[in-house]
Order: C-alpha cells, then structure tokens, then sequence
C-alpha cells in the first residue's frame, strides 16, 4: 500500500521520507489514564475493542517523579485481560522485577536505556523467561545508543513525551527518533516494532505511523473519550 502525504507542516518540519504503510498499526491503550474505580471495565474495554495490548505504566516516584501502581493491580488486571499486556517499567533498576512481571503472565517487558546498566544480561534473561524485550528511551536519550542491542530486541520504546504523567502535549522532536528507529531496524535487519508512547492523538497519529511507529500508545485520548473503544477504532484506521 502506498505511503500518502503526511501533515508535517503541523510540527514545522521538513517534510518526512515517506514510509509506505505495509504493516497494521497496533493500539495499545495506557490504563494509566482509566478510571481507577473501575479497572475492570476499562479492561473489558480493552479485551471488547480493537485494541490490540494494554500498556501498564509501573512508576516507582523514583526513576519519574510520579507513583502510578503496583504488582497487586497488574495482578488483578491480568486475571481479566485477554490481550498481551505491555509493561513499561518506569523503575530504577528494573531489572530486580522481571521475574515478579514474569509470574504475573505479563507478555512484554520494556526496560529504560537509563535506567538499567546492563540492558544486553537483562534483555536476554527476559528472552529466557518467555517474554518480550523492550527498550525506552527518554526524549532527551538518542536513538543511536540502541545500535548494538535493536538487533535482540522486540520493541523500541520512543517517549514522546518525559515519562511519569499521563496527559502531557507530544514533543515534535520525536517524529526525527521514530524515522531514526526505523532506519535503524531496516539497516540491521532486526525485527523490533517501534512503539511511541506519550500525547498521542487523532492530530498526530498519522505523522507518527508516517515516520515508522508500529505501536500508538494512548491514554487520555482513549480513556478521556467519550466513547474508548471508537477513540480506539480512529487511532487504528488513521490511514
Ligand atoms: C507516561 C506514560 C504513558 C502515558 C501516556 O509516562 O508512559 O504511557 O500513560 O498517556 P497519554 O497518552 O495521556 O500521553
Ligand atoms: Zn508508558
């Protein structure tokens, strides 16, 4: 399928290489952005939509300045959720929870560049376990550190916004950092999806596919919408 224009006039960038759009974009809606008192339903939402994994932001008030939630929380949300749940660990150290994630059946684990000093001994070891490896990096971390790793790993991680609260505005830089990842990938052939993580929208969604992203994780735009599972159904179809 052909690629088709994108708006980069909208973040006054050059205009991007055009990517053809060859592969399905996959939604993983950030429960951060739920209703607390109703998990479950935000989860049946999730299992009920289009939606493809759920996103769970594990926060430490450490590694970010926010506490989001827990092992007893993912605990209960895994007993409902029937989609791959996509931790992102925004822990120091984070290494010293995969085998808790593990137990808990959770599919992808998604380590910080920063936060973890031996990312290739860990990245491995989650292999070993069954899951999914996934790299982040912040926005201010470039994509280059990834060259000697993007060839083990399962997803690359692009914040585009600084990691710890839910609801904050995209950083345009990022649309150069996905189109960099996904050179990257295409050079050393690996396998990696690139997931974008952080004030993702219905105004910003097709430039961010454009520019390689797999994976659209989104929050407020689909728990703050008056109906989840279309805000969902929009994000997907977007091109
Ligand atoms: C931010 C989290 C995100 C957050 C995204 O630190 O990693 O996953 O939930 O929320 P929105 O889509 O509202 O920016
Ligand atoms: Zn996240």
């Amino acid at each position: 399928m052909p690629g088709r224009l994108c708006n980069d006039w909208a973040y006054n960038l050059k205009p991007l290489k055009l990517i053809p759009l060859d592969r399905p974009v996959l939604i993983a809606p950030s429960l951060l952005a739920a209703d607390f008192l109703h998990l479950a339903e935000a989860v049946e939402l999730v299992n009920q939509s289009e939606a493809d994994w759920l996103h769970l932001d594990i926060m430490d008030g450490m590694f970010v300045p926010n506490i989001s939630f827990g092992m007893p929380v993912v605990e209960s949300v895994a007993r409902l959720c029937h989609k791959p749940m996509d931790v992102h660990l925004m822990i120091v150290q984070p290494e010293r929870y995969i085998d808790v994630f593990h137990q808990l059946g959770v599919h992808h684990l998604i380590l910080h560049y920063e936060a973890s000093v031996h990312l290739h001994r860990y990245v491995e070891y989650i292999h070993q376990l069954g899951m999914q490896a996934g790299v982040a990096l912040n926005p201010h971390t470039p994509v280059n550190v990834l060259k000697d790793i993007v060839h083990l790993i399962d997803i690359v991680l692009i914040m585009s916004v600084n990691p710890g609260f839910g609801g904050q505005a995209f950083i345009p830089h990022s649309l150069h950092k996905i189109r960099e990842a996904k050179e990257l990938i295409l050079k050393t052939g690996s396998a990696a999806k690139i997931e974008v993580d952080g004030g993702v929208d219905l105004q910003n969604a097709a430039q961010i596919i454009q520019a390689g992203a797999d994976v659209l994780v989104a929050g407020s735009n689909v728990f703050r919408a008056a109906d989840p599972a279309r805000a969902i159904h929009l994000l997907k179809h977007v091109l």
